[in-house]
C-alpha cells in the first residue's frame, strides 16, 4: 500500500509517498520551511502544497509536534500557541478533502522504528526519544504504542528537559559534543530511573552524529541510534494511516 507521509516540524514540513509494506520512500522527500508564525491556517496551507506537489489522491498520514488526542492538538511547545485546542484532524480533512491520520511526531518515529528499524521484534518497554527542536518521546509496551508520553517535558535543573538537552541546544548554545553528550546521558539516566526501559532508541537530526557523542553515554540499559533517521516521521505517519 502507498500512503503519503507528512512530518510537520517546527522548522520544516516534509513529505513523501511511502511503501507501507517495506517502510521505504517511493521518491525523494519534498520539504518546505514551516511558515512563521506557524498558525494552523498557515501550516495547513503548506501541508496542502506538499500534497499538491505529489499530485496525491490516496491516503495521508500526518505527524505534529504536540499531544494529539481525538484529532485535537492539545499542546504547542514549539509551534504557534493557537494550535492548543485546535480540531487539527478536522481542519486537515477539510483542507485536503479526505480524512487523515494525525499523531504526535515522536510517536510516529517510534512506530516506524518498531516496524522497520531497530525496534523490530523487541518486546518489553521500548522508549523512542527524538532530539531535535524539542525532545519527543514514543513509548511502546510489547510493540504497542502508549501515545502522548511527552518525556521531553520532565523537569531537569529547574527547566524542561528539552531546554537542557534537545538537539537545538547543542547548536544554539554552542556546546561541544562532549558537553552535550553529558547532558543527554544525564537525561537518559533520569528517564531510565523513572520507566526502566528494555531499550532506548535515540532519533532526531542529531542521531546522525551518533559517533561524535555516544561515547559519553553510560546508561544501564541498551541505547541504540535510530535506523530510519530523518525519514522516521514520514514513514511513521504513513504507517499510522495504513
Ligand atoms: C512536544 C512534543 C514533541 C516534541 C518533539 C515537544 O516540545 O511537546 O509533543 O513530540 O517536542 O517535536
Amino acid at each position: 500500500m502507498e500512503v503519503l507521509g507528512i512530518d510537520i516540524g517546527g522548522s520544516g514540513i516534509k513529505g513523501a509517498p511511502v511503501d507501507t509494506l517495506t517502510g521505504t520512500l517511493k521518491t525523494d522527500r519534498h520539504r518546505i520551511p514551516t511558515p512563521q508564525p506557524s498558525t494552523p491556517e498557515a501550516v495547513i496551507a503548506t501541508t496542502s502544497m506538499i500534497v499538491d506537489f505529489f499530485d496525491w489522491d490516496g491516503p495521508i498520514g500526518v505527524t505534529f509536534p504536540s499531544v494529539v488526542q481525538g484529532g485535537v492538538t492539545k499542546t504547542a511547545a514549539n509551534v504557534d500557541e493557537s494550535w492548543i485546542g485546535a480540531p487539527a484532524s478536522d481542519l486537515l480533512a477539510a483542507a485536503l478533502g479526505r480524512p487523515v491520520a494525525l499523531l504526535n511526531d515522536a510517536d510516529a518515529a517510534g512506530l516506524a522504528e518498531m516496524r522497520f528499524g531497530v525496534g523490530r521484534g523487541v518486546s518489553g518497554v521500548v522508549v523512542m526519544l527524538t532530539f531535535g527542536t524539542g525532545i519527543g518521546s514514543g513509548f511502546f509496551v510489547d510493540g504497542r504504542l502508549v501515545p502522548n508520553t511527552e518525556l521531553g517535558h520532565l523537569e531537569m535543573h529547574g527547566m524542561d528537559a528539552e531546554h537542557y538537552a534537545a538537539g537545538r541546544i547543542h547548536e544554539e548554545d554552542g556546546l561541544s559534543f562532549d558537553d552535550w553528550g553529558d547532558r543527554v546521558n544525564e537525561y537518559l539516566n533520569y528517564v531510565h530511573r523513572l520507566v526502566w526501559p528494555d531499550l532506548i532508541i535515540v532519533g532526531g537530526g542529531i542521531s546522525k552524529e551518533w559517533d561524535s557523542w555516544s561515547d559519553r553515554l553510560a546508561v544501564p540499559t541498551r541505547v541504540v541510534p535510530a535506523e530510519l533517521r530523518n525519514e522516521a516521521g514520514i514513514v511513521g505517519a504513513a504507517v499510522a494511516a495504513s
